[in-house]
């Protein structure tokens, strides 16, 4: 089959692809455990079902502006003046379906083939790929002190006359590790200094703990007038557990906007606007919602650690935010996909290689999904991997029995 090179070049995104083996072997009355989640189990604010419903009843669900309706419009201004501290018009936003379509007609606003855009390792999984759908040429960056805060140092030292952007995701998926403020100054400047684009994908900034407050990157910035190069996305499918209605926008200077716009008019023609609707009432409504998920997935991630302090062969960063966890398990084995397929098969618990991040031995787990889960699922691994744990398990009624080893650092022994 005649297939395009760029076609032929992007991968499966591989988060999707675990869930829908997760599903088939639920399905199949099997005991998965699912610590690949990527998305919060509540419910969304009952504002925008009640929202979403009125405007279905009144059969008016029409094509919007292409860039999005008015009172979403509104509804980012004011959430850009609270969390940002910045007055923005109805010209520099532009609200998109997901997140994920804000970032990838970012790009293809402001790439051509061959230029480069530089991001931090662990990496989200589909920037490379969205970098490469423009034909521009991805460069992961990997901190030299092996740690999972990049250094400016290290994005500097990969800057080349091809590089067109740097993005950053912070607080990180898959790490939930929040990036300090003076690293954050830091690219805001190099940026700035070397007339690169900055992609700031914030989509996880409300769900951050410890009392911590993500920095926020305008007030870094020398150059906020309609130049600037600073590209701000965010969108409710996190923070307001609306995945499914897939509204996501970008804060970026007049000229960008209206460029993403003439994009994007010709792909979707514009979000949905039932969604769009639905995504005002989040933005407009009481923000408990927010408020219980945070706190909901702050202890879960304390639960996760204090799981993993006790577990000797593995290495943890502590979360700051997100639902994610980036642990090392390389102690076991290096071969991230090897160790996911492994503990798939044998204790039938999903978690995401560390490889489809950009760092082998570590496993992405989730704690989006509930407390019961992670602390059986965290049992079930210990017990997969520990070579002194006893012989048996029970799940549910089912007992497993150990008739294999998982040789330390180097797979599996019968
Ligand atoms: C870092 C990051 N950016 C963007 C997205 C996309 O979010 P949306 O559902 O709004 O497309 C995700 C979703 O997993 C993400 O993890």
């Amino acid at each position: 089959m005649s297939l395009s090179l760029i076609g032929r070049s992007i991968s499966q995104s591989a988060t999707l692809k675990l869930n829908e083996t997760a599903a088939i072997l639920k399905a199949k009355g099997e005991p998965v455990i699912h610590l690949g989640g990527g998305e919060p189990k509540s419910k969304p604010p009952v504002e925008a079902l009640v929202s979403a419903a009125g405007l279905l009843n009144t059969g008016e669900v029409r094509y919007t502006a292409s860039d999005g309706i008015p009172a979403l419009k509104q509804a980012i201004i004011r959430y850009t003046e609270q969390y940002y501290q910045r007055v923005v018009a109805p010209e520099n936003i532009i609200a998109s379906s997901g997140a994920k379509q804000s970032v990838m007609v970012a790009l293809q606003a402001i790439l051509n083939p061959q230029e480069e855009v530089i991001f931090p390792v662990p990496y989200w999984v589909s920037y490379p790929e969205m970098v490469k759908l423009c034909g521009g040429i991805p460069v992961p960056v990997t901190s030299e002190d092996g740690s999972l805060y990049p250094r400016i140092e290290d994005l500097e030292r990969n800057v080349t006359t091809y590089t067109k952007a740097v993005i950053i995701n912070s607080p990180n998926n898959p790490s939930g590790v929040l990036y300090p403020a003076e690293f954050i100054q830091a690219v805001v400047e190099m940026c700035e200094k070397r007339g690169l684009y900055l992609i700031m994908d914030d989509i996880y900034h409300r769900l951050v703990f410890d009392g911590k407050i993500p920095p926020n990157p305008y007030s870094f910035s020398k150059d906020l007038s309609d130049n600037s190069k600073l590209i701000i996305i965010n969108g409710v499918s996190k923070t307001y557990a609306m995945t499914g209605f897939r509204i996501g926008w970008t804060i970026a200077s007049k000229k960008l906007v209206e460029v993403m716009t003439n994009i994007q008019s010709h792909q979707t023609s514009g979000p949905a606007s039932v969604n769009q609707f639905a995504a005002v009432a989040a933005l407009n409504g009481v923000q408990t919602s927010v408020e219980s998920l945070r706190l909901k997935l702050e202890n879960n991630r304390n639960i996760l650690m204090a799981r993993l302090d006790g577990f000797d062969g593995v290495k943890a960063t502590k979360p700051d935010g997100t639902f994610y966890s980036f642990v090392d398990f390389s102690h076991y084995e290096k071969d991230s996909t090897k160790l996911a397929q492994y503990l798939l098969d044998k204790v039938r618990v999903v978690t995401v290689p560390g490889v489809e991040f950009g760092l082998e031995g570590y496993l992405r787990m989730s704690t989006a999904g509930a407390v019961k889960d992670i602390i059986d699922g965290m049992e079930r691994i210990q017990w997969a991997l520990d070579p002194d744990a006893p012989n048996e398990l029970y799940i549910g009624d089912r007992k497993l029995t150990r008739d294999w080893t998982m040789a330390v650092g180097g797979g599996e022994s019968a």
